[in-house]
């Protein structure tokens, strides 16, 4: 079993996480990045309830971890509807009394430039990946305000700060904006004692990548030798682990000090110049 850090302050904590589940169930021996932070802080003591559009998926989740001798609640729903999201959060409420750790996860690329991408899908990847974050948001901070503590962590990505060599401009602006959401949102509520911070992975291999490479589409398989036939200086994709240690380390009191801040978890990928080392 895959050991994680502890953070005494965690234990007993009440988080809830935005999609808990991830592609490729049952089956996939990896976790996706939802799945592993809600592993990382269940391992921490902390009660997780999580959501996911794909039911199925996040009681593959709830049952992996279940096998670990954890415990966390599970649900549907749809992060793009404010109504689901609002009876997400009313129901930790109802169990728990409080909210003191929200995880942003959702997020997925469509391909495409802004010539030829179409409007509909442009709407779509907005939705998805951006205004999940303002709906949750939306209904989360005024608990964690009320409550005087809280903390948020949005899942972004280097698409989000980068240009990775394939088009997919909406999900790469909806990112980018996800991490000035945060950083702005972290000023505002600065003195409220919730504090907002982003993890931005790198080239990550979780199930949904692995499915690339099992794809019976030539596309998928492309993309799949892209991603994994990287340049990453660390010299190797990194691990659903290790974006879920940055998202625990943010959700501590470790992590105390900071707030409005992307951490970049990508082996050093954005840092390079591509000249080489
Ligand atoms: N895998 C990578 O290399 C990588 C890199 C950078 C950023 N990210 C980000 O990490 C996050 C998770 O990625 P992953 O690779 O683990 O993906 P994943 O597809 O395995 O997991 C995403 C989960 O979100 C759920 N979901 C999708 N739409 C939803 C909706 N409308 N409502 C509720 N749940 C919904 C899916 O069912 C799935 O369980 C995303 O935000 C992604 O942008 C991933």
């Amino acid at each position: 079993m895959y050991t994680f850090p502890t953070y005494q302050d965690l234990k007993g904590k009440v988080a809830l996480v935005m999609g808990i589940g991830q592609t490729n169930v049952p089956g996939s021996k990896i976790w996706g990045n939802g799945a592993a932070m809600a592993r990382a802080l269940c391992s921490n003591g902390v009660k997780v309830f999580g959501c996911d559009l794909n039911l199925q998926a996040a009681e593959y989740t709830a049952s992996r971890l279940q096998d670990e001798g954890r415990i966390c609640d599970v649900t549907t729903a749809d992060v793009t509807s404010s109504t689901d999201v609002k009876r997400v959060v009313e129901e930790v409420m109802a169990k728990h009394g409080r909210i003191d750790i929200l995880v942003n996860n959702v997020g997925m690329t469509a391909a495409g430039d802004p010539a030829s991408m179409s409007e509909a899908v442009w709407d779509v990847q907005l939705n998805l990946n951006l205004k999940s974050v303002y709906q949750s948001c939306h209904f989360v901070l005024p608990i964690m305000e009320k409550q005087g503590s809280g903390t948020i962590i949005n899942n972004a990505s280097i698409a989000g700060v980068s240009y990775l060599g394939k088009p997919q401009i909406a999900y790469s602006a909806a990112k980018a904006a996800v991490i000035h959401f945060t950083k702005v949102t972290a000023v505002m509520y600065a003195l409220k004692g919730v504090r907002l911070n982003c993890v931005v992975p790198g080239m990550i291999y979780t199930p949904l990548v692995e499915n690339l490479g099992r794809s019976e589409k030539e596309e998928d398989r492309e993309v799949f030798r892209k991603i994994t036939e990287h340049n990453v200086p660390i010299g190797r994709m990194g691990e659903p682990e290790d974006i879920a240690n940055a998202a625990l380390f943010l959700a501590s009191d470790a992590a105390k000090y900071i707030t409005g801040q992307p951490l970049i978890v990508d082996g050093g990928l954005t840092s390079q110049t591509g000249t080489g080392q």
